[in-house]
């Protein structure tokens, strides 16, 4: 069966992870839905050039002039206060949820149980139906505030998966880094993907 993975882009610095991991997503046969905030739009253009439009409508069509070899049925994109959209209701949740990259205001709104935009309520609804949360938020130092959210969530149920590359299979260049942390997040997704050689293999 067809699995649904919601994608969340916030404004936290590592938009070519969230775009990477969009792309090996739907090139494993997985259904998306997209969410993107005003933030995330901002941080698009400053770290890859990319306008990613405010209407969800143009935005899909933005990412799929990226992805030309995807089906546009495998894709659904959604503006921030859409709550028509299936992410909104516990009644229809996606199999799994990615925040990528997740600041720490998204990440706190989700902590408090906000679901002031569609992308905390669709944590919320990911969380309170036991389905699988990933979070990869981005800061460095953490704060207090942010270690305390992080734990909150933690024990809610959801993965923290700092992007964090690991130097040790020598990577040659940026691709090689943002690979091996979507690499990372597709294992928790169980997506299968040959980014990168597995230790000890
Ligand atoms: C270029 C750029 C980089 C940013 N990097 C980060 C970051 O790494 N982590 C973070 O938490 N916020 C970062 N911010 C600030 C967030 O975008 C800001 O807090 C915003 O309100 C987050 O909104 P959102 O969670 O709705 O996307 C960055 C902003 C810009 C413009």
């Amino acid at each position: 069966m067809t699995r649904t993975i919601c994608l969340a882009l916030t404004g936290a610095s590592g938009m070519p992870y969230g775009l990477r991991l969009l792309e090996c997503v739907l090139a494993a046969g997985c259904r998306v839905q997209l969410l993107y905030s005003p933030a995330a739009q901002i941080v698009a253009r400053q770290e890859m050039d990319f306008d990613l439009p405010s209407r969800p409508a143009d935005a899909k069509a933005a990412l799929l002039a990226r992805l030309p070899a995807v089906d546009p049925e495998m894709l659904a994109v959604f503006g921030r206060e859409e709550w028509f959209a299936p992410v909104a209701s516990g009644s229809n949740p996606p199999d799994a949820m990615v925040v990528c990259p997740c600041s720490m205001g998204t990440l706190a709104g989700i902590a408090q149980g906000l679901s002031d935009n569609l992308i905390e309520r669709a944590a919320d609804v990911v969380l309170k139906e036991s389905r699988k949360l990933i979070l990869v938020p981005r800061e460095t130092p953490f704060s207090i505030i942010h270690l305390e959210n992080m734990l909150r969530l933690a024990r809610a149920g959801a993965i923290i998966l700092p992007p964090s590359p690991g130097f040790y299979g020598h990577p040659q260049k940026v691709g090689d880094l943002v690979d091996f942390v979507v690499a990372r997040i597709l294992d928790q997704l169980a997506v299968p993907h040959a980014l990168l050689p597995r230790w000890g293999e």
